[in-house]
């Protein structure tokens, strides 16, 4: 993975800072070390599900979801699976009776994944399917220990598997929360984890990663002010819900109250996707308020090389300079123009390339915006890894619901 910074910044002592900062944290903040963990126990439990199985469903949201689900919509065009997966994320009834009707439940595994086992999304959801199927060998508890769903898991003898400790849920994905849904859909997960260990190393071992990621932090964070909306703008429609996981990520981790102050600051996360937004969101960002970075994500290899036909249209020959053009090309060409239009016009910018689609590459990316994340998020002085203003909808939810019971 290459990372082009197109804007100059020096604070050394703030690097330096912010670099002990993490150094310190990565004591006893959990995501860190998920990259050198041994997933031998993740491999014998996906071997433990029947190979008669063909899909596995996810029950779960937020953290608990989006991680995997940016992992196999990243791969799943180049990879032949073993399993599909679903997604129940959402109390949208029509989306779980669409995807209820494209499944055999018999041939399904649901996966009830929750850190604190209580979250009311999930848990309407499940209860909805335990209705329909209360086979407890078709379900697999993913939790924290002691939670109130370990304890249920427990009662109705089904299988639990839990979260390493201190490892929150926007920063799970290369734990068993996302490991386990990827493992059973036969995607390579060590080959994602040491793509996030690459990483890793290089940013901790004082290599490329470790210059480039504390630029771009420093750079975020003293312009916090006024480049305040953070734009990903991937050139592959892969990296949709890769777009997703980072909106969460940066959003729930950086959007907060300061540690050290009556200030309430944040960095707000927008994931667009190349050409498309090119058609709608690019004219904001071109003309709009000078409020926005962006950051280029590009395929260099896509593996498939489909051509623009050699074909002249009648009265269409302006366009015949497309002809015989690859479009792995083409988008990528797209994108190249783009980072010049903005260039002259002064936006900050940089451009992630990524080799190819495969695990490594997208574990590689995953890790990088986690530490990128902890970093703004020291240098913002917030606590990025709590979610008190989540709390409050919940509760008045909670008295809305206990109303109704009288
Ligand atoms: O990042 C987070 O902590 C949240 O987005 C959680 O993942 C989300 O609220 C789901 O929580 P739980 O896994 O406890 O059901």
């Amino acid at each position: 993975m290459k990372n082009k910074l197109y804007f100059k910044l020096k604070n050394k002592k703030v690097q330096e800072a912010a670099f002990s900062a993490i150094l310190e944290e990565q004591k006893h903040i959990g995501y860190y070390a998920l990259p050198e963990q041994d997933i031998s126990p993740i491999l014998t439990y996906a071997k433990s599900i029947p190979d008669d199985i063909e899909n596995v469903a996810v029950i779960g949201i937020g953290g608990s979801s989006l991680g995997a689900k940016a992992v196999y919509e990243f791969i799943k065009p180049t990879k032949k699976l073993k399993r599909k997966l679903y997604f129940f994320e959402s109390t949208d009834p029509l989306n779980i009776t669409t995807l209820l009707s494209k499944l055999n439940l018999q041939k399904t595994h649901f996966l009830v994944i929750s850190k604190s086992g209580t979250t009311i999304e999930t848990f309407s959801i499940y209860k909805y399917i335990y209705s329909l199927q209360n086979n407890p060998d078709v379900y697999t508890f993913i939790t924290d220990p002691h939670s109130p769903l370990e304890k249920y898991a427990n009662e109705i003898g089904a299988s639990i598997l839990y979260l390493p400790e201190n490892v929150g849920g926007r920063f799970s994905v290369l734990s068993t929360v996302g490991l386990v849904p990827l493992a059973l859909s036969g995607i390579d997960i060590q080959a994602l984890l040491d793509g996030a260990d690459t990483l890793k190393k290089s940013f901790f071992g004082a290599g490329y990663m470790k210059d480039t990621l504390l630029k771009k932090a420093v750079y975020y964070a003293r312009h916090h002010g006024q480049y305040r909306i953070n734009c990903i703008f991937a050139y592959s429609e892969t990296l949709k819900y890769f777009c997703e996981w980072y909106v969460q990520l940066w959003g729930e981790s950086l959007g907060k109250k300061q540690r050290h102050s009556a200030f309430n600051v944040g960095l707000t996360p927008i994931g667009l996707i190349g050409p498309k937004d090119q058609h709608s969101f690019l004219q904001l960002i071109m003309e709009g308020t000078r409020n926005k970075s962006v950051t280029f994500i590009k395929i260099e290899d896509f593996q498939d090389e489909i051509l623009i036909p050699d074909i002249s249209l009648p009265h269409l020959g302006s366009l015949d300079s497309l002809n015989n053009l690859p479009f792995s090309k083409l988008i990528n060409m797209q994108c190249d123009s783009v980072i010049e239009a903005l260039l002259e016009e002064d936006i900050p910018l940089d451009s992630i390339s990524i080799s190819k689609v495969n695990e490594g590459n997208i574990g590689a990316l995953m890790y990088y915006y986690e530490l990128l994340t902890s970093l703004v998020g020291e240098l913002i002085d917030v606590n990025t890894y709590d979610q008190p203003g989540v709390e409050a909808g919940k509760q008045i939810l909670k008295k809305k619901l206990s109303s109704i019971l009288g």
